[in-house]
């Protein structure tokens, strides 16, 4: 038997939905004092978390197919010293590809025991129409059976992870340009070109500051209302949390690839789980 004093949440979300997930994956989780980490700003990822071994982590990313390039700086915060670990992937409902595998791949050389990994849908942040009211009552059921079962593996002692997560893409999901270059290089960290990330602020921001403090990478610079697009890793946190729904992309490129995609059928995918 295994006893465990705390359980730490730490998420990336630019959107919110990851985070709404995590909470509900631990929501199954009783009687431990819990702390979350929310990894989002880059005044986050400069702390350092270690985790002893009775302590458990649930870890949660947003993905495009696979981990966005700042999941490199992420884990470099993350450090286990055998401690489990729960990944969690959220997709919109498209594919999530290869990003538990990397998440796998991560957590281990973090020096976790990843013990359990899950992709789950969310809304998508790019078209909610993908996605659309998802998570739903039953991805929450799944979700909190996921956390219960990981949990009990825990306690039991067990903290090898049997069954390995999917290495590739699907054949609909290679209908997609984007996935097709990924597939060729896979070594490759997610990043957008610019023109893919452009932008714009109209007059309806308020200049309320918070698409400022919410950008992972401290891309906004709201007195002059523009991005720097380099440094933007395209998570569309900012378009989703404005408030006034001032931020808008201009990308033909994204508009495209989102086409591309709204004319495949859509068909609800279902969370998938490892252990
Ligand atoms: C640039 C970008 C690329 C994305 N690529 C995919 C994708 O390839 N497949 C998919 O199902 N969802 C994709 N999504 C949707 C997100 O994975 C999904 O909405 C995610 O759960 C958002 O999490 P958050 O609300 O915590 O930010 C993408 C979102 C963005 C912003
Ligand atoms: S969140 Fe919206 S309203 Fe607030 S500063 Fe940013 S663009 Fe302006
Ligand atoms: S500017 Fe780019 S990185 Fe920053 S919140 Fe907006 S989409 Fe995300």
């Amino acid at each position: 038997m295994n006893k465990i004093e705390k359980l730490h949440l730490a998420y990336f979300s630019p959107s919110g939905s990851t985070e709404k997930i995590v909470k509900t994956v631990a929501s199954a989780i009783e009687g431990l004092p819990v702390e979350t980490h929310d990894l989002l700003t880059s005044a986050s990822r400069k702390k350092e978390y270690n985790f002893g071994r009775d302590e458990l982590v649930i870890f949660g990313c947003m993905t495009a197919g696979k981990l966005f390039t700042l999941s490199d700086e992420i884990f470099a915060c993350l450090h286990g010293d055998g401690t489990p670990f729960i990944g969690i992937a959220t997709f919109g409902n498209t594919y999530y590809g290869i990003a538990l595998k990397e998440t796998l791949e991560r957590a281990t050389n973090s020096g976790f025991s990843v013990v359990a990994l899950g992709a789950f849908v969310a809304r998508h942040s790019i078209d909610p129409t993908f996605g659309a009211d998802r998570p739903d009552a039953k991805d929450n059921e799944l979700m909190k059976d996921f956390g219960r079962r990981a949990y009990e593996k825990v306690l039991g002692g067990d903290l090898t992870l049997h069954t390995q997560p999917k290495t590739g893409w699907s054949a609909l999901e290679m209908g997609n340009k984007v996935v097709a270059y990924r597939e060729e290089h896979p070594d490759e960290p997610y990043a957008l070109p610019p023109s893919y990330k452009s932008k714009e602020i109209s007059n309806a921001c308020i200049k309320c500051g918070r698409c400022v403090r919410s950008c992972p990478v401290d891309a906004i610079d709201i007195n002059n209302k523009t991005f720097d697009l380099d440094r933007c890793i395209g998570c569309w946190g900012c378009i989703n949390r404005c408030p006034m729904h001032a931020i808008k992309s201009t990308s033909k490129e994204m508009a495209d690839i989102m086409k591309m995609i709204s004319d495949m059928p859509e068909t609800r995918l279902e969370p998938e789980i490892f252990f």
